[in-house]
């Protein structure tokens, strides 16, 4: 049997496939893997089993000469945590787990979009502190997201079920911006010219780039700058795709009305400044938090661990 190192506990349905298939050692902890332990599984594993923020950099790996495993076989769709190119220097097949998790994403940032609008967490405060004296017709006003125009960053499969969402279910305009042209966002949609047309026209929008080099800090000050005081910010894919701080002293100047965040530059650690703003709704990183959407996504992993191990073609190279 294949020696399998599991990062972090997954779902006990995927938990019995994987260890009828392989010889697992699980990690006792919910915590990303250091570099250290990265660098040691390359070399101590025939394959791993990683997850979000796991530190596969280029330097975990490029510390290893020559590497025993031949496969990260990532849980999740992102893989920003790993190092796709000095995973291939060293001839390491990096998988993923895209489609499993793309509704179940779609609809936390339909979430967001609702609870920032509609001042849901503001709301649900208001109640569990004792502060609510009654409704009242002037009561929290928010936004109306029917007939508004949602800005999605990033058309890729999420980009499109958010788009499906906005457009069918609350008849929203879509405009969106993405790196290449987009012949079929899958709902009548435009694709403007560039990011800071979607930031100025939209009154809500939704980050749903990878995270990357390339997109990181991609919407910064000049972005946010370019949203109207009305519109509303949601991000449901990386953290650092938005400069933080920049976010920040945004929503502290009043200068857009709130931001529906899921994911933050440092996860777990959520800045003061922002838990202290009540025009924000904080996510503790729930997009694809679904019992089914976990058991689907790790079986996707088991796929793709089978098919490299028996040599046929891998479902899901990144
Ligand atoms: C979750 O954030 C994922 O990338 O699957």
């Amino acid at each position: 049997m294949k020696r399998l190192l599991v990062s972090r506990a997954l779902p006990d349905s995927v938990m019995q496939v994987l260890r009828a298939e392989f010889d697992v050692t699980l990690r006792p902890t919910t915590q990303p893997m250091s570099e250290d332990e990265a660098s040691a599984a390359l070399m101590g594993y025939d394959a791993v089993l990683p997850t979000l923020g796991d530190g596969f950099t280029a330097d975990a790996i490029g510390r290893v000469d020559e590497p025993r495993c031949k496969i990260l076989a990532n849980f999740g769709v992102g893989y920003n945590h790993i190092d796709v190119g000095a995973a291939a220097a060293k001839g390491i097949t990096v998988t993923n787990t895209p489609g499993a998790l793309t509704d179940a994403t779609a609809d936390i940032a339909m979430m967001l979009i609702l609870m920032a609008a509609r001042r849901a967490g503001e709301g649900e405060r208001m109640v569990r502190s004792g502060q609510w004296t009654g409704w009242h017709p002037v009561q929290m006003l928010g936004m109306h997201i029917g007939g508004k125009t949602v800005g999605i960053i990033g058309m890729g499969r999420i980009g499109k079920a958010i788009a499906k969402r906005c457009h069918d279910g609350f008849g929203m305009d879509v405009v969106f911006h993405n790196r290449s042209n987009v012949a079929d966002a899958g709902v009548p949609a435009k694709q403007l010219g560039s990011l800071a047309d979607v930031m100025t026209i939209a009154d809500v929008i939704v980050v749903a780039v990878p995270g990357s080099p390339e997109t990181y800090h991609l919407i910064d000050a000049a972005a946010l700058k370019a949203m109207q005081p009305h519109a509303y910010l949601v991000n449901i894919s990386r953290g650092d795709v938005i400069d933080e701080a920049a976010l920040i002293a945004t929503l502290q100047a009043g200068e857009i009305a709130g931001a529906g965040l899921d994911v933050y530059e440092q996860e777990p650690h959520v800045p003061d400044t922002l838990k202290a703003l009540d025009n924000v709704v904080l996510l503790p990183h729930l997009g694809t938090n679904a019992e089914e959407v976990r058991a689907n996504m790790g079986m996707m992993a088991v796929e793709n661990l089978r098919a490299f191990f028996n040599g046929a073609q891998v479902p899901n190279r990144v």
